[in-house]
């Protein structure tokens, strides 16, 4: 695409990259996060978005914003509305600026921001989405309850059955958007919450006829405060998951019984 390259950018598609991170009481875990990516990657801008988090973790992104060089920028939301939600006004906020790559990343360390050179050469490579993945060769989880990871992988045996797709960790939080994605795509139209927010996207990232790659990726539980993961969270997962792959699989028939 010819899009106009601000002066002074290199021309990799990633050269302007948008950082979206989700907070809720996250106090302690936002300033080291935001400090370990911009010591990996000092060129990345962040967009912390905190759903007025009780804590105060609002006024720490803001002395961080404030003292970054306009490297870090704070949506304050005034309630509490999902980790999908925060995620598409965050995605709305990047689109109405100039950047390029879009990435998700949580704040509590799960995600290394080490290795998301990794995810953003994918990216310049081509792919159009990159998912950071713990489940194809050299990804790993460290100190998941045994609990946590056989939920997240027989979620991901189950997407990929129901939704008839090879990604091996499309339930997966780290990932970089290429812009035009984000663009295609029908924010709108999406009212995903948890898990199944981050499948939901894919999935309609893949219907679109877009590339989506993965990268192993080391996930390593938090130290600092606690999930807001819920029972809820899986139910809407399994059932939202399998109204979309009978759906895909009504389509598909009906096409092949109008063709006779
Ligand atoms: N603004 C906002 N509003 N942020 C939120 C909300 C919310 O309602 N709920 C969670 N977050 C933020 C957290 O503060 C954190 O930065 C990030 O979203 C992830 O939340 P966690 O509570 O740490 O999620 P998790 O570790 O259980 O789940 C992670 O792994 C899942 C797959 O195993 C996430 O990456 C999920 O997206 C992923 O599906
Ligand atoms: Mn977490």
């Amino acid at each position: 695409m010819a899009a106009a390259t601000p002066a002074g950018d290199h021309s990799a598609p990633s050269a302007r990259t948008l950082v979206i991170i989700p907070t809720y009481n996250e106090r302690e875990n936002i300033r080291l996060i935001v400090g370990r990516l911009h010591a990996a990657l000092p060129d990345v801008h962040v967009l912390i978005a905190d759903d007025g988090s009780p804590d105060g973790t609002g006024a720490v992104a803001d002395e961080l914003a404030a003292a970054s060089d306009g490297r870090i920028h704070v949506m304050h939301r005034t309630e509490k509305n999902g980790l999908g939600a925060a995620y598409i006004a965050g995605f709305r906020w990047g689109l109405e600026r100039d950047y390029t790559v879009l990435v998700e990343m949580d704040a509590d360390g799960s995600h290394a921001p080490e290795q998301l050179h990794l995810l953003l050469e994918k990216v310049d490579g081509g792919a159009d989405l990159v998912l950071g993945s713990r489940y194809v060769p050299g990804g790993t989880v460290v100190n998941w309850p045994w609990h946590r990871e056989v939920l997240s992988r027989g979620g991901n045996i189950y997407s990929r059955l129901a939704l008839g797709v090879k990604v091996r960790d499309i339930t997966g939080g780290y990932r970089a958007y290429r812009r035009e994605v984000l663009e295609t795509l029908d924010l709108d139209a999406i009212e995903s919450h948890g898990y199944c927010f981050q499948v939901d996207l894919a999935w309609r990232t893949l219907q679109a006829g877009f590339t989506v790659d993965e990268v192993p990726i080391t996930f390593t539980e938090r130290v600092i405060g606690d999930s807001k993961m819920s029972g809820n969270i899986v139910q809407e997962a399994l059932f939202k998951v399998t109204v979309w792959g009978l759906r895909n699989r009504w389509v598909r028939l009906r096409g092949l019984v109008g063709r006779h």
